[in-house]
């Protein structure tokens, strides 16, 4: 059966000093509160403090993933991180077409395609974000655009890479805004996304994978959104970054 999973985006925050502290801090909390089985928690820092986090990693409840990679195997790509260099600092996980990347740095579905193609290619697992903006809702499109987000992302793929995957709905409007998507919204789309699964590599397969809610996410909120049968875990942001908060939300199935 599937993982649940609680994921931290750190996105741009935290010098050295604070990441290195906030790692630390999470992981004496875990010491003393005892993780639910089968919950995972993945830490994805910035780039740079990727090696660091990875001291603290272990096989089984504390993963490190990044929060972006390139779409290109290597060579003259200035600025970029290959999945190989990922895969040779044992990174498990990596976020993919976040909506940030998506309104900001031009990511297409094409792009977010090929980028899971190098993480699956080196061993690494995709967390791929799929979610619609304010005027899509406002307009009852989530349910065709997360439909055509996960088809053209993903769909590519496999049945065998595709159990590698963990998909992120964030709704847009959610993200950092304080507004979170009520329970029954969010469930609507993950049970969406599961039937779109199970239609496409079957039921088993569908079982299998675990969809993530992200978007203002909190441990006041966390207990009745984690209670929906397709919510398998959170994408947290703002809330990763407090080692109370984002351990407490891991306590929250
Ligand atoms: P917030 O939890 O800050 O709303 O961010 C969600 C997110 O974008 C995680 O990837």
């Amino acid at each position: 059966m599937r993982k649940h999973i609680v994921a931290g985006n750190w996105k741009m925050n935290c010098n050295f000093n604070e990441a290195d502290e906030l790692v630390n801090d999470i992981m004496s909390r875990l010491e003393e509160d005892q993780l639910p089985r089968e919950t995972l928690m993945v830490v994805c820092p910035p780039f740079p403090y990727l090696e660091m986090t990875t001291d603290y990693a272990n096989d089984s409840y504390f993963m490190v993933g990044a929060q972006n990679v390139s779409d290109r195997e290597k060579g003259a790509y200035t600025g970029e991180v290959s999945a190989e260099m990922l895969e040779s600092m044992e990174i498990d996980y990596c976020i993919v077409g976040h909506s940030e990347r998506r309104a900001y740095y031009g990511e297409t579905d094409q792009t977010v395609a090929a980028k899971v193609d190098q993480l699956l290619k080196h061993g690494l697992k995709p967390i791929v974000c799929v979610g619609e903006v304010l005027e899509e809702r406002e307009s009852g499109k989530q349910f065709e655009v997360v439909q055509r987000q996960v088809e053209q992302g993903l769909f590519h793929l496999t049945a065998e890479q595709m159990r590698e995957v963990v998909i992120a709905y964030e709704p847009v409007w959610a993200i950092g805004t304080g507004k979170t998507a009520t329970p029954e919204q969010a469930q609507e789309i993950h049970a969406h996304i599961r039937s779109l699964l199970a239609a496409k590599y079957g039921q088993n397969v569908a079982d299998d994978i675990s969809i993530l809610y992200g978007g203002s996410c909190k441990p006041s909120n966390a207990k009745e959104l984690f209670a929906c049968p397709d919510i398998d875990g959170g994408l947290i942001g703002g809330a990763s970054l407090k080692a109370d908060d984002f351990v407490a939300i891991a306590m929250s199935f």
